[in-house]
């Protein structure tokens, strides 16, 4: 708990927003024979500070996909500290990584993707490290949603409190048919604290917002669809292929030109049209004299398929 307090604190004092630079150096291979090492396996274990987060870089093709992956399967992935250390490393990781240029995240753990904070550890605290963790658990999921590339949340089963918190701060959410999603937090006296009360209704409206944190009731994936909760509802054990399916089409688009939609729209929402239409502009230009968009015009010509270096 003093790790995270402490850690809070630092943060806090020199990036109260992005949480940048990063605290923790990134790991990810750069040089030839290391890529040449990753083709030959399938999938890269990239170091985590915790054993219930780990990062995966996908080979090959596919290269440009990144995986976080939940796996505390004890406590149905619950976010103690530990995991939230994780979280945070893992988080801090792809941000660092320009090479990254897509992530899901998703769980190792059968019929449940986070069950949301730890309320075994949780009891233990005294409300202090309640508040430092909530602020700790807010920030982190604020990094999710700020990262420059698309992020795809893959939820099969229960995504409870700080699991569809998390879940919120991505881009994109799949999930099965078998999933069940809600902010239980009324029903434990509290209000959901880590961006539930303020992205929700952003996503689904504030009438059905206000009706899911009120009631703190849980819903099947075909409500979550029906309310534009998820962008998908697939048969049960289907979301993983369906979010990789959709991180593959994403990684074979421009990467600068991704960074640039998402900045466009996730800032342009928060501005008046006339701001936000000049913060396009602002974006559009990042990208002309990238060769990224010359090479795009080129591929359209000799029709074939572009290819992209993020440059
Ligand atoms: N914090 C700590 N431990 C948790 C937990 C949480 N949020 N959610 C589940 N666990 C633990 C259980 O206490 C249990 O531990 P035990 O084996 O020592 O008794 C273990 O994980 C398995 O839980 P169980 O309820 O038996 O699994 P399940 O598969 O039947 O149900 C859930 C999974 C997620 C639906 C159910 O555990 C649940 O509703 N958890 C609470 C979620 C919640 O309210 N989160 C909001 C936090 S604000």
């Amino acid at each position: 708990m003093a790790v995270v307090t402490a850690l809070t604190r630092s943060l806090g004092q020199h990036c109260p927003k992005r949480l940048k630079p990063s605290i923790f150096p990134h790991k990810f291979p750069s040089n030839n024979s290391q890529l040449q090492f990753q083709t030959l396996r399938t999938l890269i274990l990239e170091p985590s500070l915790s054993e219930s987060v780990k990062l995966r870089r996908l080979p090959g093709s596919d290269s440009g996909i990144v995986e976080v992956n939940l796996e505390r399967p004890g406590a149905r992935n619950a976010i103690g500290n530990d995991m939230l250390r994780g979280l945070r490393h893992a988080f801090e990781a792809i941000d660092g990584d320009s090479s990254a240029h897509v992530v899901l995240i998703s769980s190792s753990v059968p019929n449940v993707f986070c069950a949301g904070a730890d309320l075994k550890e949780r009891k233990k605290m005294t409300a202090s490290e309640v508040h430092s963790y909530v602020n700790y658990l807010r920030s982190t999921f604020s990094l999710i949603e700020e990262l420059q590339i698309p992020t795809i949340a893959v939820i099969e089963g229960a995504a409870l409190g700080g699991g569809l918190e998390m879940a919120l701060s991505c881009d994109l959410r799949i999930c099965g048919e078998n999933a069940m999603l809600g902010l239980p937090e009324t029903g434990l006296a509290i209000i959901p604290g880590a961006g539930g009360t303020q992205r929700l209704p952003r996503l689904v409206g504030k009438s059905i917002a206000k009706e899911l944190i009120f009631t703190a009731r849980r819903i099947g994936g075909r409500d979550a669809m029906s309310m534009g909760l998820v962008n998908y509802c697939v048969p049960a054990g289907e979301a993983h292929p369906k979010g990789l399916e959709i991180a593959r089409e994403i990684n074979q688009k421009g990467p600068i030109a991704i960074r640039m939609a998402k900045r466009a729209i996730n800032e342009g929402l928060e501005r008046d049209m006339t701001s936000a239409l000049d913060l396009e502009e602002e974006c559009y230009e990042q990208l002309l004299n990238t060769k990224d968009r010359l090479e795009g015009l080129a591929a359209f010509a000799e029709k074939r398929k572009p290819r992209y270096n993020g440059e």
